[in-house]
């Protein structure tokens, strides 16, 4: 890491994370959180990247991320700016390879070319931190293709958030690149105009189509929450030798 920028600072109250989510988590994990941590299950279970090395930004202690998934890497690097969630995350039976770094890759607009200088090789989870997180320049979409096209990552993140109760039978779908985020919310919200805070994410991705699901968070508000990926790349090896 670049001795000369800020370390990722740690946070406990913290509008993304902090206390709060951790005394949510623990309220509507296994009721209301239920059936959107499925859908992060199956995003994850056909996100395959040959890739050894996974670096997870924004994990928090792992709520959303099913049993498991952490041992599918030989090396696992997360950036976790709570200490409590650190605390959690380590703590998982299948965090044996699990270390923790200190770079703030989310907060000025290089951040992400220095996540890929300092891990090469690796895949790159966001897990729900680019919707929360304001891009440091321009949008996250423009920083993501200019830093990490030759990265294999995905993210899944936040695109609205709204107290506007979606259709009952939303279930997740994947939408394809001639949508538009009105034409995307209307899959899932019935007809009428809808409050809504735009957290500035959709189709991160560029034109590939994406999947999308609808997470209730609280018992009045509703998220809908965008699964993207960047195709894996041929490792640099196998570039090389090319
Ligand atoms: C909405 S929570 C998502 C938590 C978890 N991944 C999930 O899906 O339930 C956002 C997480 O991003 C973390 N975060 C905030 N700023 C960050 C940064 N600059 N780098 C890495 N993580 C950050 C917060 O501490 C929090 O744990």
């Amino acid at each position: 890491m670049d001795s000369d920028r800020p370390p990722l600072a740690d946070h406990l109250l913290s509008p993304t994370g902090g206390l709060v989510y951790h005394l949510r988590a623990l309220r509507h994990r296994h009721g209301l959180w239920a059936p959107f941590h499925r859908a992060v299950a199956g995003w994850l279970a056909g996100w395959q990247p040959r890739r050894r090395e996974l670096v997870i930004v924004g994990p928090n202690a792992g709520y959303a991320l099913p049993a498991g998934f952490l041992m599918r890497f030989e090396r696992v690097t997360a950036l976790e700016p709570d200490p409590l969630a650190r605390w959690l995350l380590a703590r998982r039976t299948d965090a044996g390879r699990l270390a923790f770094s200190r770079l703030d890759c989310l907060a000025t607009p290089d951040g992400l070319a220095q996540l890929a200088t300092a891990h090469p090789e690796a895949a790159i989870l966001f897990s729900n931190v680019l919707g929360q997180v304001a891009a440091p320049a321009e949008d996250w979409r423009a920083l993501l293709a200019r830093h990490l096209a030759g990265h294999a990552w995905a993210s899944y993140h936040d695109v609205i958030s709204t107290s506007a109760r979606p259709k009952p039978d939303g279930e997740p779908a994947i939408l394809a690149n001639d949508q538009t985020l009105e034409t995307t919310l209307a899959r899932f919200w019935p007809g009428g105009t809808i409050e809504l805070s735009d957290h500035e994410t959709f189709r991160l991705a560029g034109d590939r189509p994406q999947h999308y699901a609808v997470w209730q968070i609280s018992r009045q508000r509703w998220h809908l929450v965008e699964w993207a990926n960047n195709p894996d790349p041929p490792p640099a090896q196998a570039q090389a030798s090319t």
